[in-house]
């Protein structure tokens, strides 16, 4: 009865897409449990090439998996249906998509309330991805929200859009002197949603019953990551959902004693979207270089990542908030050229040395990093399949990893397809 989370360890884009793809192919299903299209899972594989996945989980391209939106997850219909037309022109079925009833239901209202808070953030932005993610929740948490299961309904959906509407026109006329949302314009593009994703839209917790029941493998794919977690991440430059491995267990809606592996996926190095502290941070010429060999562009918003060093202050924290069973170390190859390699191993705070990761924001903006260097290995690794087959100083700086994190490594990731990846341990 595998239950396995697969979370982010740092602030997202650790690659987790590609590790659920390639464990989804020994999976029955796959689980989105939180966050919302606010993710972009870059998948690439020889049946689709290159894909970004936002809502739909990375089991979808196996016919034979089960893939849940759950309960926890802040869903956009219309976007949804965009994402599935997409994967039906590239003839992937999605029939084995179920979504949960529960889900909360992003609305067109929460992208504009997302848009118009950040501008007056003003120079405090979070550098959110404007997809409306957090307004959603904050409804759902204020238990004004609408939910998947009310696109059931036909007869009330239409009425309850409109309330909705008419509440939010009062906030954006008064708070934001905006002008506000034609609510007929909500119901048509709602209720046409809702036609085409009603027979996707069940209990979800019958399926993951009768998977549990029937010992099949149980994959939660974790969206963003660790440290944009709304209660323990680098507050208030986080996200509006729990994106650890409680959280997950909390969003698909399974209990903590199912659970059989907290798998956590950390880059080689620290990339990082939107605003807030990130102490490894290289401002300079080989930040550069991470990005331009990396890729690091956001699979959401384009926007260029913040890449540097890895920061293991910041990784030890986020072992201890997951209680992670093993690790995946994702994208080593893209440190290929890099001489030496640089590991964050404390941090230098008003003049005393920090072991612990800061609580609050403004504390780690002002962390300096403490560095051990490593030597780099200087020559491509796409090509090994075991750990044997990596130069010795790329085993070392693994080895260096696994110790810092008191976790062992159970995949690491040297190329960007599902088959350029060490399985170092067996997870299934
Ligand atoms: P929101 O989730 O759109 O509200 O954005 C809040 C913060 O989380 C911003 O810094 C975003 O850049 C970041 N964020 C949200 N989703 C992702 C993701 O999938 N990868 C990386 N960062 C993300």
């Amino acid at each position: 009865m595998p239950v396995i989370a697969v979370v982010g360890g740092q602030w997202g884009d650790e690659g987790k897409g590609k590790i659920i793809d390639l464990l989804a192919k020994r999976a029955q299903v796959v689980v989105r449990a939180q966050g919302g299209d606010n993710a972009g899972h870059t998948i690439v594989n020889e049946q689709v090439g290159r894909f970004a996945l936002h809502l739909v989980p990375a089991g979808i391209f196996n016919p034979r998996t089960t893939c849940i939106i759950g309960a926890g997850v802040a869903l956009n219909p219309v976007f949804l249906l965009e994402e599935l037309d997409a994967l039906h022109g590239l003839r992937v079925s999605t029939d084995n998509l179920l979504i949960s009833e529960r889900a909360h239901l992003v609305m067109p209202y929460h992208i504009e309330l997302d848009r118009l808070q950040e501008a007056r953030r003003g120079g405090g932005a979070i550098g959110t991805t404007g997809r409306g993610i957090g307004p959603a929740y904050v409804d759902k948490v204020s238990r004004t929200g609408l939910r998947a299961g009310d696109l059931c309904d036909p007869q009330t959906l239409p009425a309850r859009i409109r309330e909705a509407v008419a509440a939010k026109n009062q906030l954006f006329q008064v708070l934001y002197q905006a002008p506000g949302l034609d609510p007929e314009r909500v119901v048509e593009a709602y209720s046409l949603a809702a036609e085409r994703l009603r027979p996707y839209i069940r209990d979800a917790s019958g399926a993951l019953a009768a998977a549990l029941r029937q010992n099949e493998t149980i994959l939660l794919e974790g969206a963003q990551a660790t440290l944009l977690d709304l209660d323990h991440g680098t507050y208030p430059y986080v996200t509006t959902s729990s994106p650890t491995v409680a959280g997950l267990l909390q969003g698909a809606g399974i209990g903590p004693r199912f659970l059989t592996c907290g798998l956590g996926v950390f880059k080689a190095y620290t990339t990082r979207v939107g605003s807030g502290p990130m102490p490894t941070e290289l401002d300079d010429e080989l930040g550069g270089r991470l990005r331009a060999i990396g890729h690091e562009y956001g699979a959401r918003t384009g926007r260029p990542r913040r890449c540097g060093w890895f920061d293991a202050v910041a990784a030890r924290y986020s072992v201890l908030v997951n209680g992670f069973d093993a690790l995946a170390i994702t994208r080593l190859d893209i440190l290929d050229t890099f001489d030496p390699v640089r590991i964050c191993v404390g941090y230098e705070w008003r003049g005393q040395r920090l072991d612990q990761f800061p609580a609050r924001a403004e504390v780690l903006a002002e962390c300096r990093p403490i560095y051990e260097d490593l030597e780099g290995w200087q020559a491509p690794i796409g090509q090994a399949r075991t750990l044997a087959e990596l130069p010795a100083a790329a085993r070392r700086y693994l080895e260096r990893l696994e110790q810092l994190l008191e976790v062992p490594i159970a995949l690491v990731g040297v190329g960007q397809e599902r088959e350029e990846t060490i399985m170092v341990r067996d997870l299934l």
